[in-house]
């Protein structure tokens, strides 16, 4: 409905507000000015019914939002990550991505649409015009300003249609619950797994490339090998968590040539166990230079000494590589005498 349908008796009162000032084109404004054109009321302006089903319209945009952020936590509960729902035209896809996307989708095009819905239909709709002015404003100008917002605010209506105003409150304090709810991704916490590996009394020291479990022969001096505890498989589901602590390097070296007494005794015939994590920031430790008995680490080259309890002798990391005790089972295996001592990798340990 616009105002040429409405009999003039019923239209508001003409409002102060310029539309603009008229111009012709002369010498020195080569270009007319026509002005703005004929203010048109809404129905909203000129019928309470329809202002108050344009207020409804809004609160149940502001509604279904808040509903839908909601049904994104419920979702986010309740909905198994390995679930998946045929989805036309997609296909196959994750459920609880789809309902994430969904919900919270809804939720923010919910208060955008409201947002836009209010503006259009009760907020004044009247034509402003903003002068051009320096950038640097004056005290009369920001005190303008403040006049203009409350001027805007009252226009909104935001004090006296409490509706809406409770709803969007409603709408806009709940959505951020969304991305609270995603911090939930940050966890579990690791209590103390990191604490421990898989290394344990009587556990074999299974070749990484044979996948046989080592005897003392198999490893001859001036080589490294790896290995990882007997009974993890490439198959297992936390492979990866396991590995990244348990990755064990095993080098033989002369008896005379060990000079830490402890890592003497925690040897089997000179056959040494360290483990492969550089405890720097935790890359794999893969180079050993078998003249000095050093091992490197090359993401930022710190260097240990095999032969002397594996202390740093170069680079940035912050102690020395944990050694697992070692010793040969009745059947002639090289096997764990325990977990290591200390937990593996960076120097979080020391800070913890
Ligand atoms: S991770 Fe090994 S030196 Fe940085």
């Amino acid at each position: 409905m616009s105002s040429q349908d409405i009999p003039e008796e019923n239209l508001p009162a003409a409002q102060d507000h310029a539309h603009g000032s008229v111009s012709v084109a002369d010498e020195e404004t080569p270009f007319a000015d026509p002005g703005m054109p004929p203010h048109e009321h809404r129905a909203q302006d000129i019928d309470e019914r329809a202002a108050k089903r344009s207020e409804r319209a809004v609160a149940l945009l502001f509604t279904i939002s808040m509903l839908a952020t909601l049904g994104f936590i419920a979702s986010y509960v309740t909905i198994p990550h390995d679930k998946s729902i045929f989805v036309f035209p997609i296909g196959h896809i994750s459920a609880l991505n789809f309902a994430l996307g969904l919900t919270l989708g809804v939720a923010l095009f919910c208060i955008g649409a409201g947002a836009v819905h209010w503006a259009r239909t009760l907020m004044s709709d009247v034509e402003m015009v903003a002068e051009r002015h320096p950038i640097a404003a004056e005290p009369s100008v920001r005190a303008q300003v403040f006049d203009d917002f409350r001027q805007g605010a009252a226009e909104s209506g935001i004090g006296r249609r409490k509706l809406i105003r409770n709803t969007m409150f409603g709408a806009l304090a709940l959505v951020p619950l969304s991305g609270v709810m995603l911090l939930r991704d940050l966890g579990p916490l690791p209590h103390n797994s990191l604490r421990h590996t898989l290394w344990a009394k009587g556990k074999l020291l299974v070749n990484v490339n044979t996948n046989e479990p080592l005897r003392p022969e198999d490893v001859a001096v001036g080589s490294l090998t790896f290995a990882r505890p007997e009974g993890l498989e490439e198959t297992d589901e936390d492979f990866q968590d396991q590995i990244a602590k348990a990755a064990l390097m095993i080098v033989r070296l002369l008896p005379n040539d060990i000079k830490d007494k402890q890592e003497l005794a925690w040897s089997h015939e000179g056959i040494v166990a360290f483990s492969k994590i550089c405890t720097h920031v935790g890359c794999p430790i893969s180079l050993y230079e078998q003249q000095t008995h050093h091992v490197l680490c090359p993401c930022h080259q710190s260097t240990f000494d095999l032969s002397d309890g594996a202390r740093v002798i170069f680079g940035p990391a912050g102690h020395a590589l944990p050694q697992l005790r070692i010793g040969v089972n009745d059947e002639g295996y090289l096997e764990a005498l325990g977990d290591f001592a200390e937990p593996v990798g960076p120097a979080f340990w020391e800070r913890g």
